[in-house]
């Protein structure tokens, strides 16, 4: 089968589409042919080993696994003895390691589910990534009735965040570039604010939350416009070097706090994000479709740090 491979961390370049042995399923697994995969932030601080410690994961000299991609709906092909749930004919979506290919095995209990009725193949390849990061960080659901502030909101986690916001009942306000702020709104924003033109610390106006969803921002910066008790959450992985200190200075020093959001996939938001899907409270935001062949430019565009919500891998037609 066709994958999209790297044998060595690096930029874009080190990537390949080529020939691997296609997997077999376990017993507890199904087979998914994949029509449409992604490409994300994630896959390329992987590959490029933006942040070192990446590696303690993903193998310290060279990558362990060396198909990329995570993302993925597409068609079950077939399935192992134990399964009971999925046929083969179904159509899925989620998350698995590997999902830049023509097929990939996922355990039927896994990040694994029928794809919401109503969704492109395209649109499903990106649901997954953006929401489980969000639900997992800035929870939502417990946030009913809060003012929450989503900087960075034409992003992959930011169009994610404002929709999931929204749709649980906070009053959101979104921060994004002035060509956005259209898309932003359509997404339920309560509020847009054009960061070209205004400085939204200078607004007069106080949040319970300040979800920084590209880590562009700071505490120190965001620190005027939360409430007393309120939270800075960021989603910049760098943001760890300066943690315990602004965690420890926050805890003694006042009443307004700082840290870093520390994204799981969780099969529970899986299911949850296909409901929310199905009852018409959210939809993927695709900017770029790219064909599998196309990798190398899917990831130099996603590298730039300036799409708009989501890129595709289309697999197959
Ligand atoms: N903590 C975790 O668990 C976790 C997990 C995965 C990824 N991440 C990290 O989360 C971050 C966001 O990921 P993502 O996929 O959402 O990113 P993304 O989709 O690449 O974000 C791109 C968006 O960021 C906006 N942006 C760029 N510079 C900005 C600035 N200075 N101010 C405001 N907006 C700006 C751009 O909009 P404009 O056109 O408005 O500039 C663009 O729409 C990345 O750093 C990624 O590595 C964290």
């Amino acid at each position: 089968m066709k994958a999209v491979v790297h044998e060595r961390y690096g930029p874009p370049e080190v990537l390949r589409v080529k020939e691997v042995e296609r997997p077999e399923p376990q017993q507890d697994e199904v087979l998914v042919r994949v029509v449409a995969s992604s490409v994300t932030r994630s896959d390329a601080g992987l590959r490029n080993t933006e942040y070192w410690f990446s590696r303690l994961l993903t193998g310290v000299r060279r990558p362990k696994r060396i198909v990329a991609g995570m993302e993925l709906a597409g068609v079950v092909e077939q399935v192992g003895a134990s399964v009971t749930e999925l046929h083969a004919g179904d159509e899925v979506f989620g998350i698995k390691g590997g999902a830049n290919a023509e097929y990939v095995c996922v355990r039927e209990s896994g990040l694994l589910a029928h794809k919401p009725a109503g969704l492109t193949f395209d649109e499903a390849a990106v649901l997954a990534d953006g929401p489980l990061l969000v639900l997992s960080t800035l929870e939502p659901q417990e946030r009913a009735g809060q003012r929450i502030l989503v900087y960075g909101a034409s992003g992959s986690i930011g169009t994610a965040a404002v929709q999931l916001a929204a749709h649980f009942g906070a009053h959101v306000t979104a921060v994004c570039n002035g060509k956005n702020v259209e898309l932003v709104r359509s997404l339920g924003a309560d509020e847009v604010v054009d960061y070209e033109r205004e400085d939204f610390t200078k607004r007069g106006e106080t949040y319970d939350v300040v979800y920084d969803a590209v880590g562009k921002h700071s505490f120190r910066r965001a620190r005027r416009a939360l409430r007393p008790g309120g939270l800075y959450m960021s989603m910049d992985l760098g943001y760890l070097w300066h943690l315990p200190l602004v965690v420890l200075a926050t805890r003694w020093l006042g009443s307004r706090r700082a840290t870093l959001g520390i994204g799981r996939y969780r099969r529970e938001d899986l299911l949850l994000l296909k409901e929310i899907v199905e009852a018409g409270g959210y939809r993927p935001v695709v900017d770029r479709v790219y064909p599998l062949e196309e990798a190398v430019e899917a990831n130099r565009y996603v590298e730039t740090g300036q799409k708009t919500g989501n890129v595709v891998l289309r697999v197959a037609s």
